[in-house]
């Protein structure tokens, strides 16, 4: 599948910034993402990139994702549906820790190197290190031709179209999508069943339309972020699929706005953090309709017996009065859950930082791609 590009990819089109304009594409970037990769035939997906076949596929004992800041994030979404639909252990390291800990390298695991610009020094000295070990790496890359991928040789390009926000918005949506597009590979060659399949086909297939309904709860997003402006410091509060989710959302909020954020799991709150609650510090926090609904509305209930404001991002219905705030998530087959809960975060940091007069496209102290240590 070739990609076309056009002018207007790198035109803001009306839009104040790149950022609200690369927000706005998520919906078209995800179906150019799914295109010619979903396999309703057998409920699975075409990674044609990958270059393997379904023997190797099968010969995959664990699955490791590396990248850095926002890809390594992305990358441990990508390990948990790993693990949920393929039954294989993964997980996810930053390839900056990677690349100088004498990593073992083992010939049963798949390294997947994870990258926008396909040119951050770190991930790509990652690469290279693999590769001289011997270990099997692929690239998950956006930028076509671009370091990271002519040095992997195969993977799975993230088409979401040139990515000029240095905070990543469709790039890290992507991403995810394109993980959830390999775990149910490498489920479907295995035990995933055809109905499940099928399920997660169907989510995938409807996620573009889905976003876009995220996207229209924009208004009260902003009113939302205007009314927690003055805030120093915020937690972003998530347990297992909403972890990752969290990380991320605390991520956006310190890259553009320079608003202090921390991502705690849920769990780990009364290890420690929670004495840092109180009336000046809300708690965002990511409450999917999932198994883990109880424990989290006691997660939200522990915050409020001690003053911290909380802002619930949810797709449940939650007990009135509950939450402070609350961003409605629509809903998607739940192992999407995290791809879709991203949204309404990117917003949510958007709207904070405009609402405090920052340079949205030019954060400073950072830059979009980082090609030196
Ligand atoms: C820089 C950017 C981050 C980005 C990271 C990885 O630090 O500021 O927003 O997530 O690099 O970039 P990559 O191009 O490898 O995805």
């Amino acid at each position: 599948t070739v990609v076309e590009l056009t002018d207007s990819d790198y035109a803001l089109d009306g839009f104040p910034d790149y950022m609200r304009k690369e927000i706005a594409e998520q919906p078209e970037a995800v179906r150019r993402a799914l295109l010619g990769r979903l396999d309703e035939r057998f409920s699975t997906a075409r990674l044609d990139g990958l270059r393997m076949d379904p023997h190797e596929l099968r010969s995959v004992q664990r699955v490791k994702f590396l990248g850095c800041g926002s890809a390594f994030y992305a990358g441990q979404i990508g390990a948990d549906l790993v693990e949920q639909l393929a039954r294989i252990p993964a997980d996810a390291e930053s390839a900056s820790e990677f690349r100088y800990r004498n990593p073992v390298v083992d010939g049963d695991t798949l390294y997947v190197a994870v990258s926008q610009s396909g040119e951050t020094a770190d991930t790509l000295a990652a690469v290279q290190e693999l590769r001289r070990k011997g270990g099997r790496v692929i690239g998950v890359v956006n930028a076509v031709g671009s370091a990271i991928a002519r040095e992997c040789g195969s993977g799975v390009f993230l088409h979401a179209g040139p990515e000029v926000s240095v905070a990543s918005t469709k790039a890290v949506t992507n991403m995810s999508t394109c993980f959830a597009l390999l775990a149910l590979l490498l489920g479907r060659v295995r035990d995933l069943s055809v109905a499940d399949g099928r399920r997660i086909v169907a989510g995938l297939d409807a996620l573009p339309d889905r976003i876009e309904e995220a996207i229209e709860a924009e208004d009260h997003i902003a009113e939302i972020a205007r009314r927690f402006a003055g805030a120093r410091s915020m937690f972003f509060v998530g347990r297992v699929r909403g972890w990752p989710v969290a990380r991320e959302g605390a991520q956006k909020l310190k890259e553009i706005s320079y608003v202090h954020a921390e991502a705690y799991q849920a769990g780990e709150l009364k290890h420690g953090p929670i004495a840092l609650i109180d009336a000046q510090m809300p708690s965002v926090v990511i409450v999917p309709d999932d198994e883990l609904l109880a424990k989290n509305i006691g997660t939200i209930e522990q915050i409020k017996a001690r003053g911290g404001p909380v802002i619930a991002v949810t797709n449940a219905m939650l007990p009135s009065g509950l939450a402070d705030a609350e961003i409605r998530v629509p809903h998607v087959t739940e192992e999407l859950d995290p791809i879709l809960f991203g949204i309404p975060l990117q917003l949510l940091a958007y709207h904070l930082a405009v609402a405090l007069g920052r340079d949205i496209d030019k954060p400073r102290n950072l830059a979009k791609s980082v090609t030196v240590e």
